[in-house]
């Protein structure tokens, strides 16, 4: 295959150094302020939903001065997540760093098997491809703040989430591979909450 009269695939170039590093400049990113009602008010919604799994009950704090590394800032994800007493997300791993702060409720997060109770005001990491799940228990909903480290490895190509449980249900998250961290549900499954 040639490209342009020259041999290749049309992908690959050779550029100085000045164009590299023209290349990877990065835009400037200021800082970024969310109101705790906006981020609730948001969350609140997805909470009257019924069907929606608890695993995906979250929102993400996005600062739109940068659409590469796509987060609160670039690299770092910030989320809230909202779960119900009685729901269970289930056990899943990514390799992804995930720390969970937990600002209301109680209930009980398993990392690898191990129980930790947690409540409010408590903090929680899952290391990199561990295994974990969220139970809420109690009267308050369980909201908890997440930050990961998922960003950067998006756009490394280095993201892969098992969700739910299950070598089969490994995807890279890629456009193409992976529609979204839900795609290998079984969508009749989405009418049964957890
Ligand atoms: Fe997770």
């Amino acid at each position: 295959m040639s490209t342009n009269g020259k041999p290749g695939f049309g992908n690959a170039r050779v550029a100085t150094a000045d164009e590299y590093f023209k290349r990877v400049r990065h835009t400037a990113v200021r800082g970024a302020h969310w109101a705790g009602e906006d981020v609730m008010a948001t969350l609140n919604e997805l909470g009257k939903d019924p069907i929606r799994h608890a695993e995906r009950r979250f929102v993400s704090l996005i600062n739109e001065d940068h659409a590469e590394l796509a987060g609160a800032s670039p690299g770092i994800f910030i989320g809230v997540q909202l779960i119900h007493p009685g729901e269970l997300v289930p056990n899943h791993r990514h390799n992804s760093v995930a720390i969970y702060h937990y600002l209301q409720g109680e209930g009980t997060t398993t990392v690898e098997g191990v129980a930790y109770p947690y409540k409010r005001g408590d903090t929680i990491v899952c290391p990199a491809w561990a295994y974990h799940e969220h139970a809420a228990r109690g009267t308050e909903d369980t909201i908890m703040y997440v930050v990961q480290d998922m960003p950067e490895m998006a756009a490394k190509r280095t993201l892969f989430f098992e969700e739910p449980q299950g070598i089969e249900n490994v995807r890279h998250m890629v456009q193409g591979t992976s529609e979204s961290w839900s795609a290998t549900r079984d969508p009749a499954a989405e009418a049964t909450p957890v």
